[in-house]
């Protein structure tokens, strides 16, 4: 298929893009950079030795986006641009409803006017809140989301189930992540967020290479097996061919289709550090601090609805991800900074 890939430059649609071209699609990206480096395509074309066609575009700006379009035939966009940061959220409401909605019905509406109404969207498990039952199911209703990027997810996923409630002729996949953790097996492409980092792998492997002090335990008194949060960490490679196995539902007609992309497993924080300490022989000095507002205590995938429908199941391990989240930041203390 000719697939568009907005955000693509970023951590998980540049994981993608590899797998994408390793099953024979091709693939078109267009990104503002916004949260990424132009760095990251050319390691994926080292890695795949294909061109990747980029552009570097924002979303919402629809004659740039609309000119793009008009040079290809496109079969399908798997859509992860938008702005992901939590915390910043909290602070940049307008900025996130703004970016993330508005840069979604604008993607949409030139797509249409472009013929192609097959549409794969990043979505997160963030969108169930807190959970009323684990493993959490597909049909298990949204949750009451705790920050403003959250309802971005939820809300992006209402106005594309409604498109696709008047127009039946949309294909319309909402896949709701876990926790992507992990790089690609080279090293060569991984995570790269922007400042002290947010999410507990990041922080983790600035840890163990030096640049932070410690890591900060957000608390040791939920009602978990040793206290601390429990998440389904899925690798990124697993995560990306997610995306590949979407587009049989898309290829088959699949009208609205909605899948859960985690491992069905959940670890806690100190299962994650004792296992980055035993796989890489680094050690990762930690304290316990306070809960972090917002947290849940447990959170974890169903992931059978994936497998039935789609061939799709996670195939890498939790000591898979410590190595290879590792990896990356080992040989790119600086990320994609030379
Ligand atoms: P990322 O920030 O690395 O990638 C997002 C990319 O989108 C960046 O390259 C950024 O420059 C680009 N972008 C943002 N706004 C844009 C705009 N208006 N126009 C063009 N490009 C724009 O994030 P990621 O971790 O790769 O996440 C990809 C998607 O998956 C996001 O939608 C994110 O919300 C979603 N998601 C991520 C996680 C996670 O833990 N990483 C979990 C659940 C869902
Ligand atoms: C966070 C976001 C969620 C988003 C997801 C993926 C919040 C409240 N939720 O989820 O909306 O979809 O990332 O991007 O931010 N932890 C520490 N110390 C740290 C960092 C994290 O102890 O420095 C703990 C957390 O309390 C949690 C676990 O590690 O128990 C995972 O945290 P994180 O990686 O931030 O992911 P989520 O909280 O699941």
């Amino acid at each position: 298929m000719n697939i568009l890939v907005t955000g693509g430059a970023g951590y998980i649609g540049s994981h993608t893009i590899i797998e994408l071209i390793n099953a024979g699609h091709r693939v078109l990206v267009v990104d503002n950079l916004v949260n990424s480096a132009q760095e990251s395509l050319l390691r994926v074309e080292r890695i795949t030795g294909k061109k990747v066609p980029f552009y570097q575009i924002d979303i919402r700006d629809r004659e740039a986006l609309s000119s793009v379009l008009d040079k290809y035939e496109l079969d399908c966009c798997i859509h992860f641009a938008g702005l992901k940061a939590v915390g910043e959220s909290v602070s940049l409401p307008w900025e996130y409803y703004e970016n993330n909605i508005n840069g979604t019905l604008v993607l949409t509406d030139v797509l249409r006017k472009h013929g192609c109404k097959n549409f794969i969207f990043s979505s997160s498990a963030t969108v169930y809140g807190d959970p009323t039952k684990v493993p959490i199911k597909e049909e298990q209703p949204k949750g009451i989301c705790t920050n403003p990027y959250g309802w971005t997810k939820w809300m992006i996923e209402q106005i594309l189930t409604d498109m696709h409630k008047a127009d039946l002729s949309w294909n319309v996949v909402l896949l709701r992540y876990f926790n992507p953790i992990g790089a690609h097996p080279t090293g060569l492409i991984g995570d790269n967020p922007n400042g002290v980092p947010n999410n507990l792998m990041p922080y983790i492997t600035q840890v163990a290479v030096g640049k932070l002090e410690r890591l900060h335990v957000f608390g040791n008194d939920y009602d978990t097996p040793d206290g601390t949060g429990v998440r389904d960490y899925i690798h990124v490679v697993d995560l990306a061919k997610g995306h590949v196995a979407a587009l049989k539902a898309i290829a088959s007609n699949c009208g609205l289709a909605v899948y859960n992309l985690g491992t069905g497993h959940g670890y806690s924080v100190l299962e994650i550090v004792q296992a980055f300490e035993e796989v890489n022989g680094v050690k990762v000095p930690y304290q316990i601090d306070p809960r972090r507002p917002g947290d849940i205590a447990t959170c974890y995938s169903a992931s059978g609805k994936a497998l039935k429908e789609l061939g799709w199941k996670a195939e890498l391990d939790i000591r898979d991800m410590v190595r290879d989240s590792w990896n990356w930041q080992k040989k790119n203390p600086n990320g994609y900074e030379k």
